[in-house]
């Protein structure tokens, strides 16, 4: 007999086997682009930081997310809003002239067969860029989840289909639910962003939403990287209290996170593959350090095989153009 027995390179021996055995694949339907949107008309603001992104006015959104899903088929995205004026806790986002449900409004009535799902926070609303109301230094759990009751209800009012929130304020899950159903939206999932970490990796979305914090930082609410058990907690909590999918961001550095979720709970499982992640790939592409298309490929893959049903992800659109042709 020769030796050794078992050669696994068999199955890699031509790109059909390969094909044949491939275990993971990254599909349109598992993706969301985020869109950040802002007052005025014909308005397309590049974010330096994030190359290929944009603030869009309400009116030139409307045109990209229609392209978005002419040329890529992809039908979900995430919103981002960037108000006039911002106040000490967040209400202006409560309002049904607010920028994100005029938006959906606009969105809705163009593109009604494109997901939208609405960020709930208070970090682009407030003047301080916490994610909540501010009382001694610090964000007051139980006065914020007031002001995120009552932005989830404007955001399913102006058509949101799913709401997101992602403050990390105790109690909210159930509170949002609470306030939906009292208004009618029973239907309205939650994708609740539970497992959410005090990352370095959102510094180029803050440039974007123009949300960083004016003091400290936000520690006292999101999670420490270090903590695993601690995601499993958060993620019971918010099913416990309602959730109907649940979160775990960054993606890249927390892929453990991602598998012990999965493996963990039967719940419909999103990793938001965020701004730090996406600018990292940008920056050593431009230098011409890495094969672009093979390392967001790569990325998307990796997320998907660590657990991941759904992945939000700047790369959404181009990996799909990037992609036309393969399958
Ligand atoms: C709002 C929010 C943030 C992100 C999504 N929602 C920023 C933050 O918590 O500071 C980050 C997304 C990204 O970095 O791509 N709280």
């Amino acid at each position: 007999m020769s030796f050794p027995i078992t050669r696994l390179r068999r199955l890699r021996k031509t790109p059909v086997i390969r094909n044949m055995v491939r275990e993971t694949i990254v599909n349109r339907d598992d993706l969301i682009m985020p869109y950040f949107v802002c007052p005025g008309e014909g308005v397309k603001n590049p974010i330096d930081s994030m190359p290929g992104n944009y603030q869009w006015s309400i009116d030139l959104l409307v045109k990209e997310v229609k392209d978005l899903y002419t040329t890529t088929g992809i039908d979900k995205i995430l919103l981002f809003g960037i108000p006039e004026e911002k106040d000490e806790d967040g209400s202006v986002a409560c309002s049904h002239d607010a920028i994100v449900p005029r938006a959906i409004r606009a969105l809705k009535k163009e593109l009604p067969e494109v997901m939208i799902v609405a960020d709930v926070c208070n970090c682009e609303y407030t003047v301080h860029g916490h994610c909540g109301t501010v009382v001694d230094g610090d964000v007051n759990n139980d006065l914020t989840l007031k002001t995120l009751a009552a932005q989830s209800v404007t955001l399913a009012e102006a058509g949101a289909d799913i709401v997101a929130p992602s403050d990390m304020m105790d109690g909210r899950v159930g509170v949002i639910r609470k306030a939906l159903d009292e208004n009618g939206f029973e239907n309205t999932p939650i994708m609740a962003y539970s497992a959410k970490y005090a990352s370095a990796f959102y510094g180029p979305f803050r440039d974007a939403a123009e949300s960083a914090p004016k003091f400290g930082d936000r520690s006292t609410y999101q999670m420490d990287p270090a903590n695993s058990d601690e995601a499993l907690r958060e993620v019971e909590q918010d099913i416990i209290e309602g959730a109907d999918m649940v979160m775990v961001k960054p993606a890249l550095s927390y892929m453990d996170v991602i598998q012990r979720v999965k493996s963990t709970f039967n719940m419909p499982l999103v990793a938001y593959n965020v701004s730090g992640e996406f600018s990292m790939v940008k920056a050593a592409a431009q230098q011409g350090w890495i094969d672009e298309k093979r390392i967001i490929k790569e990325i998307l893959t990796s997320i998907k095989r660590a657990g991941a049903d759904v992945i939000i992800t700047y790369h959404a659109k181009e990996f799909i153009l990037n992609s036309k042709g393969e399958n």
